[in-house]
């Protein structure tokens, strides 16, 4: 379903391009596939920006020629996953870490496409934790903060948990030197709010809420991929 995706976002992609690339696995597929498409000269002259290390090592594996993010002054697309979609098209992002980073890029974007297998999909973001991405200086103030936050702006409950390195011992760091809180609230009712209220918290570096960027959604189903628009 992911490749199906991937396959649909690489028509979009034009020679000459400067691209974001997002992180995950769907954007890692992309990347494999356009590196493919450089390869046979299907495409040329395209430069990535990509959004964390791990993208920039999975570009340099598929051959995909970067520019450094502080060089770009401008990206004409962005290709990315998400981790939940709604039918607004606004996004819970982050769940590998990167937000911040893919946050910068889309926002720099002429256009972003968003890449999901259908599983993404939801009527009511939240079931998937928003992470959230705080400095870790005085970080149980932030998240006291940030509780606060997601509370007044309706959500029913949240827990907000430090996301942990996969040896469950030290914090999860990100690119950028940053803790992520991941916050499970069950459902956001009004994520503009959240937005809003997260966004005023000073150790709040970024968060998950991805709200007004994508445009296009390319959802991968088991036989193809649909693409949506608004
Ligand atoms: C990373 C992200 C990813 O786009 C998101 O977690 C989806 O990943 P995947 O394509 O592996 O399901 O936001 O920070």
């Amino acid at each position: 379903m992911k490749a199906h995706a991937a396959a649909a976002a690489l028509e979009y992609v034009e020679s000459g391009m400067i691209l974001g690339l997002g992180s995950g696995s769907t954007a890692e597929i992309f990347i494999e596939q356009l590196g493919a498409a450089l390869k046979t000269g299907a495409l040329s002259g395209i430069r990535g920006v990509p959004t964390s290390a791990m993208t920039e090592r999975a570009a340099q594996g598929a051959g995909v020629p970067l520019m450094p993010a502080d060089q770009a002054s401008r990206i004409d697309l962005t290709i990315d996953g998400a981790d939940e979609v709604d039918g607004r098209f606004r996004l819970i992002k982050g769940g590998g870490g990167c937000l911040l980073r893919e946050k910068i890029i889309a926002h720099a974007s002429d256009r972003m496409i968003v890449v999901v297998d259908e599983t993404k999909l939801v009527e009511m973001l939240g079931a998937f934790p928003l992470p959230v991405e705080v400095d870790p200086f005085a970080f149980t103030i932030t998240a006291k903060k940030v509780f606060d936050a997601l509370r007044a702006s309706g959500a029913p409950r949240c827990d907000v948990a430090l996301r942990r390195r996969g040896d469950g011992l030290e914090p999860f760091v990100t690119d950028g030197g940053h803790f992520i809180l991941d916050c499970a609230c069950g459902e956001l009712p009004d994520p503009e709010a959240a937005a809003r209220r997260l966004a005023a918290i000073p150790g709040v570096m970024e968060h998950g809420l991805f709200i007004g960027l994508a445009r296009t959604v390319i959802v991968g189903e088991e036989d193809g991929a649909e693409v949506l628009e608004i």
